[in-house]
């Protein structure tokens, strides 16, 4: 009988650019204040990358460290999977100028776009290429650059995200196809693209050929957010077939600190075992999640062994979850 096999997160790392942009900064440009800000989001500051700087650099400066801590060597790499809204070009995939960037030779290499979820989609589709022996050293990187989405003079978006990158590398692991292995142990993937118009970017390809800025209905997209990420999040739970009171940390999607708050309090969480980077990164949409684990791997909270939920919810509507011991 062959072996049961499970992808596990060997490596994590995480890069943010230089500029920081403070609340107070941007009080200068619209109408609102820091005041304003904290209290509604929990945002304190923003990373902002420059104008020389595009998505990729981001990814490969994170998918640097993940190797590193993973023991690796770009020439282990065999497939690279990058999570983005902002892609340096309509194309080629910036998972394949990552791949040059990187000097990886011949490999799988594409984007997944499903925004803010971006990285659990990527992780979902990363995990099934490793277990089923696909691929043995995966990079799934979630980079963004949403600030050059934004409209500078709308003060309902611009003051919400945030530039960044984090990534992981997955490995295959024996597993016993029990709870206590370690590895990715369940997936709940959600979309509703009736919801599209709720968060979407104003322009495209095959539209008016525009870049476009993002426009949010912020306060139903917050209601879709709270209500439904718990449903997803029990659904991860039981298709790993763990229940949420055993989960050592929650790492969600880094949006406003009043809809972790909300979605904590729905499910009853111990909000000490809950991560929030937001206050320092702001929303930077598929990086979130990559870039606060790595962020509590570094500061000492989350350790190896440690079973661990990721959560996140954006753009189509699209929202999921997934849960993996470390
Ligand atoms: O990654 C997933 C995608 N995004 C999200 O998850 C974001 C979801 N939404 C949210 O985080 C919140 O809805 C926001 C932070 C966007 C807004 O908070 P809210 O409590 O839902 O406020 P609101 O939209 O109901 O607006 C309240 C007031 C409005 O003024 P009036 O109409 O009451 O006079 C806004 O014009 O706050 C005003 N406002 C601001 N005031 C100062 C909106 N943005 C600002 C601002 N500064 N930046």
């Amino acid at each position: 009988m062959s072996a049961f096999m499970r992808s596990a997160i060997t490596g994590v790392g995480s890069y943010l650019p230089e500029t920081i942009v403070s609340n107070a900064d941007l009080a200068r440009i619209v109408d609102t204040s820091d005041e304003w800000i904290v209290e509604r989001t929990g945002i304190r500051q923003r990373h902002r990358a420059r104008d020389d700087q595009p998505t990729s650099d981001l990814a490969v400066e994170a998918a640097l460290a993940a190797l590193k801590d993973a023991g690796r060597d770009v020439g282990d790499v065999d497939l690279i999977i990058v999570a983005t809204t902002t892609p340096d070009l309509t194309f080629p995939a910036t998972a394949a100028i990552v791949q040059k960037k990187l000097g990886v030779p011949v490999c799988a290499a594409f984007d997944v776009q499903a925004v803010c979820s971006g990285f659990v989609y990527a992780l979902s589709v990363a995990d099934g290429f490793v277990a089923r022996g696909q691929a043995r050293c995966a990079l799934v990187i979630g980079a963004e650059e949403m600030t050059r989405l934004m409209d500078w003079s709308d003060r309902t978006t611009c003051v919400l995200f945030g530039d960044g990158a984090g990534a992981v590398v997955l490995e295959p692991v024996e597993g016993r196809n029990t709870p206590a292995d370690t590895g990715i142990l369940g997936f709940a993937l959600r979309s509703d693209g009736r919801k599209s118009d709720l968060l979407y970017v104003d322009g495209g390809v095959a539209t008016d050929g525009r870049v476009g800025h993002l426009r949010m209905q912020g306060n139903q997209v917050f209601r879709h957010a709270v209500i439904n990420i718990a449903e997803a999040i029990e659904a991860a739970a039981a298709a790993a077939g763990i229940t949420i009171a055993e989960v050592d940390w929650f790492v969600p999607h880094q949006a406003n600190q009043r809809i972790i708050k909300g979605v904590g309090e729905r499910l009853g969480l111990d909000e000490n075992k809950v991560i929030s980077t937001v206050s320092h990164h702001a929303n930077t949409s598929a990086a979130s999640i990559p870039l606060a684990l790595d962020t509590a791997i570094r500061d000492g909270r989350i350790r190896r062994g440690d079973l661990v939920l990721f959560e996140a919810m954006g753009g189509g509507l699209t929202w999921g979850a997934c849960a993996v011991r470390l």
